[in-house]
């Protein structure tokens, strides 16, 4: 059943209250030592495309909204090429806090966030989550019974899996992570094109 607009509201906001206080967390300690924010989601709670990307750095953690460091300059291009506004989508990480050292999220931090992400796609109920990396593209393809498809991120990166969920059928895209747009350029072109493929959607 879809939630009316209010509904999807508060529980967003409860899911935020939960977070702020997650102290079974590793990094929540560190947040309140740097006055970091959580990074819950930003966007529109009726979006029919989600983004799910990994974790925080220090731009989100220090404003509280997904992606607004470089990488994030690197998503709004590609937003942009396919005529999508960031209002138009929701954007969020599995991960709500930043690692330090913007290493990697580990498989403990995963687990223990991730329930805030599976809850989120309860109350957005996307026809389409787009996956940016392969931490999030492992985790939603497990999540979603597409387990016995997922592969490494080279060969699944901009093709189509349809999962069934509790609410009806949602597209599944893995996608590079905006930030091997920033190691090498070369790879922006790949990026580019996998992103067309979300205009079937729009
Ligand atoms: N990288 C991510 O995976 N998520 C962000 O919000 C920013 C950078």
């Amino acid at each position: 059943m879809s939630l009316t607009l209010e509904e999807r509201f508060e529980r967003m906001k409860d899911i935020r209250n939960r977070i702020l206080q997650f102290k079974e967390s590793p990094l929540y300690q560190y947040r309140l030592d740097n006055k970091y924010f959580p990074v819950v989601g930003e966007g529109s709670h009726t979006a029919h495309i989600m983004f799910v990307g990994e974790a925080p750095g220090k731009n989100e953690a220090e404003t509280a909204r997904p992606f607004c460091g470089k990488s994030g300059k690197v998503l709004d291009e590609m937003l942009e090429s396919v005529l999508l506004n960031r209002s138009d989508v929701y954007i969020t990480n599995i991960v709500k806090d930043r690692p330090p050292e913007n290493r990697d999220p580990t498989p403990e931090e995963i687990k223990l966030y991730a329930p805030f992400l599976d809850e989120q796609i309860e109350i957005i109920q996307p026809r389409v989550i787009a996956t940016l990396g392969r931490f999030s593209m492992s985790y939603i393809m497990n999540h979603l019974g597409l387990s016995a498809q997922v592969g490494q991120i080279s060969e699944l990166h901009g093709k189509e899996f349809v999962a069934k969920t509790d609410y009806g059928s949602v597209t599944v895209i893995p996608l590079y992570h905006p930030a091997v747009a920033l190691y090498d350029g070369s790879n922006k072109a790949t990026i580019l094109s996998d992103f067309q493929v979300l205009k079937k959607y729009i």
